[in-house]
């Protein structure tokens, strides 16, 4: 058990510690194991409000984490309505907390009672709870922490300590910072792409949710095939939807005339036109979350090509700068070429394509199923990474179930 000094000294590290972490799950993982470090819980689950009810996100159980040593606990994900029935709901609507002694004896004039069916099915046995609304600077609560089972130096449950409570408060509001600030970042990614929706109302609609949705089944099915971590590959999806709807972001800073210019472009408007990636990539470059980092990999590297003959290559986006030991002879940064280039990258670049071609646009036709399909067949390995092609004509299905999803119009 810890002095109140090292408490007190846990938590001014933790607080800067977190600061420095972007990804909210480690952040919210990081969060709750250290809440229950500091008051000795033997369990915990924090809730993030989404539409209006509570998902059951992170939680943790030393007791049956002890039982399976090695596993994942499982993470059954389910959902509460924001109600008084359940603890975790009332919590969220009313935002008070709730410390209980013994959730199997909660007096019968009380609204919500203690839902007993996960303890039923694990085992475990809950006893003292102690439950906080995360909430925000503005009052908003935006999720539920809940503690379970302090644990006594001979490890028996008991109470939580009224004096802990303003030390969980402390924590609740560090979770709630962090979820508001996620979904801020959500939001500035979707006002962004309505930007680059009004500046390029022809093309950016469907192009853009059809290219995001075209990635996001080709990297699934890769994924897939590679074994990757259910968890990785639920996490990556969204955010690579996200980047590869953004991937032509940067054409906001492209000039009408030849943004919309409806016969081909000369080769000085083709390098201007080439800026897209470099300034799609400079739009991300405060990168406080996994989105950010993805969105710039995605604008910058969805132009490079298989065999090493595709833009902008090696260059910093931020300063404009070639990466040293990149340079050609003349200055200019290398191309780059198969593994150098993002899988990200690698995926877009496959999507947009086969989208630009089965388009029609201001310059150019669209062209037949038949003949898309075959350039891409015939660009695996100079244009395109072949796995990529592979799994796209494995996956080729979801691909024309996509393109019905989002016509034209
Ligand atoms: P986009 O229209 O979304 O096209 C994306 C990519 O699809 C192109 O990248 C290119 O690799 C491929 N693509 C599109 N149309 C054709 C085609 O007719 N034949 C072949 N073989 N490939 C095609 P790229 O060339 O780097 O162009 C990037 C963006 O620059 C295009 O995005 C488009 O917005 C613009 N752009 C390119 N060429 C022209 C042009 O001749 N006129 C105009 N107005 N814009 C152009
Ligand atoms: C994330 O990276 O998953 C969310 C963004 C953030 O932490 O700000
Ligand atoms: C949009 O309307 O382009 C973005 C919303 C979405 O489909 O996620
Ligand atoms: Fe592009
Ligand atoms: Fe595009």
């Amino acid at each position: 058990m810890l002095t109140e000094k090292q408490k007190f000294a846990k938590i001014v590290n933790l607080g800067i510690e977190i600061t420095q972490v972007k990804d909210l799950d480690v952040l919210l993982e990081r969060i709750l194991k250290e809440a229950r470090s500091l008051v000795n819980a033997d369990a915990g689950t924090i809730y993030v409000k989404e539409d209006d009810k509570l998902k059951f996100t992170y939680t943790q159980n030393d007791t049956l984490q002890q039982r399976q040593p090695g596993k994942k606990l499982i993470y059954s994900t389910f959902t509460l309505p924001i109600n008084n029935q359940t603890i975790a709901g009332y919590v969220a609507n009313t935002g008070e907390m709730l410390n209980l002694t013994d959730v199997y004896k909660l007096p019968s004039t009380l609204p919500f009672s203690f839902n007993r069916k996960f303890d039923d099915l694990s085992g475990y046995r809950t006893q003292s709870m102690l439950t906080f609304p995360l909430k925000t600077n503005r009052g908003d609560t935006t999720g539920v922490l809940q503690l379970i089972n302090e644990k006594n130096a001979k490890g028996a449950a008991v109470p939580f300590s009224k004096k802990d409570e303003p030390l969980v408060m402390h924590f609740a509001n560090m979770a709630a910072v962090a979820i508001e600030r996620a979904q801020m970042t959500r939001a500035m990614i979707l006002r962004t792409i309505k930007m680059a929706e009004l500046r390029d109302p022809k093309e950016t609609g469907s192009h853009v949710n059809r290219v995001a949705s075209y990635s996001v089944a080709i990297y699934e099915h890769w994924a897939g095939k590679r074994g990757v971590h259910h968890d990785v590959l639920e996490k990556n999806r969204d955010i690579l939807r996200m980047a590869a709807m953004l991937h032509d972001v940067g054409k906001v800073a492209i000039s009408d005339a030849i943004l919309k210019k409806p016969t081909r472009l000369d080769e000085a408007e083709r390098e201007i036109m080439k800026q897209h990636t470099v300034m799609g990539a400079r739009l991300f470059s405060e990168q406080y979350s996994e989105f950010d980092d993805a969105s710039a990999v995605v604008a910058l590297n969805h132009h490079e090509k298989w065999d090493g003959t595709g833009y902008p290559g090696h260059i910093n986006p931020f300063d404009g700068k070639v990466l040293p030991g990149y340079e050609n002879s003349n200055g200019s940064p290398r191309p780059k070429k198969g593994d150098e280039i993002p899988v990200f990258g690698r995926l877009v670049a496959l999507a947009d394509v086969y989208d630009a071609l089965s388009s029609k646009r201001a310059y150019k036709e669209r062209w037949e199923e038949a003949q898309v399909l075959e350039e891409l067949k015939v660009s695996s390995g100079t244009h395109f990474d072949p796995e990529m092609i592979e799994t796209f004509f494995a996956c080729i299905d979801s691909i024309h179930n996509i393109a019905e999803r989002y016509p034209d119009h």
